[in-house]
């Protein structure tokens, strides 16, 4: 008797005949083939499969851990605000600690990263707060000041949206953000920072805002902007446009 068992069994088989010669026949070839098949034919299969599994599996982490480190927390700012994480170089880093040098009291840096910004103001001594929404650099923040033996009250590290963070206690604020969320800064900032604050940008000027002084050049430059010279030329531009606004046309 002659079968056809290419549908039954897969179609790397088809089409396969047997020739039956009796029942104990029949049932040898099948698991003849079927062990051909776990044997042969699979193999090459389960490899491929295990390779692709491998390397999807690779892609994945190294992509989770890509967005662990850049963008955790990230969900919950508005995206015209979204700043990723980009260190401040060792110059950079330099620069800004040489405008803030003669200055005491409290530190604020707006989205503190590795905390390499706070850590270099503590040992300057000012009384550092580091806002970071991203949990990992945080964790790793936390616990490079406890192994550095830094006080909380020297430097210490907030899970906080600093957009929704009042800032009226600080008397020097670092920014190293990104060039579309320095005018929105300039506004929030405004609003709330002292007359005798000093703010640092680092890398990316405020747009509007008359610099104090800077330092470094090309990417490592930085601006320091004294918040009473900033509220005086604000008031300057405000009163002379109520002026014009007032003079007949
Ligand atoms: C360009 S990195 C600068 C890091 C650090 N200040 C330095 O100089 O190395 C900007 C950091 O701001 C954080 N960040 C962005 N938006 C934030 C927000 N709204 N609140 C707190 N942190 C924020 C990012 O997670 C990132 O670590």
């Amino acid at each position: 008797m002659i079968f056809s068992a290419g549908s039954g069994l897969s179609h790397t088989w088809s089409p396969v005949w047997f020739v039956i010669l009796g029942e104990s026949t029949m049932e040898d070839s099948i698991e003849t083939m079927l062990q051909d098949r776990d044997l042969n034919l699979l193999p090459p299969y389960k490899d491929n499969g295990a390779l692709a599994a491998g390397i999807g599996a690779l892609l994945m982490t190294s992509y989770g851990l890509w967005t662990m480190f850049t963008l955790p927390g990230f969900g919950k700012v508005p995206i015209r605000l979204k700043v990723p994480y980009l260190p401040s170089n060792v110059i950079q880093t330099a620069n800004v600690m040489k405008l803030l040098e003669g200055r005491q009291g409290m530190l604020a840096d707006l989205g503190s990263g590795d905390g390499r910004l706070v850590f270099a103001a503590s040992s300057m001594g000012f009384q550092c707060t580091g806002f970071e929404i991203n949990s990992v650099l945080l964790a790793y923040s936390r616990s490079k000041a406890r192994w550095k033996g830094i006080s909380p009250s020297q430097a210490h590290f907030i899970n906080k949206d600093f957009w929704k963070t009042d800032l009226s206690k600080f008397n020097n604020v670092t920014a190293f953000l990104a060039p579309g969320v320095m005018e929105e800064l300039e506004k929030k900032l405004m609003e709330e920072l002292p007359d005798n604050c000093r703010v640092i940008a680092c890398r990316f000027p405020f747009p509007n805002w008359p610099s104090t002084s800077s330092e470094g050049s090309g990417l490592d430059r930085v601006w320091a902007y004294d918040m009473n010279n900033i509220q005086k030329s604000t008031r300057v531009i405000s009163s002379a446009a109520t002026v014009s606004a007032s003079l007949p046309q």
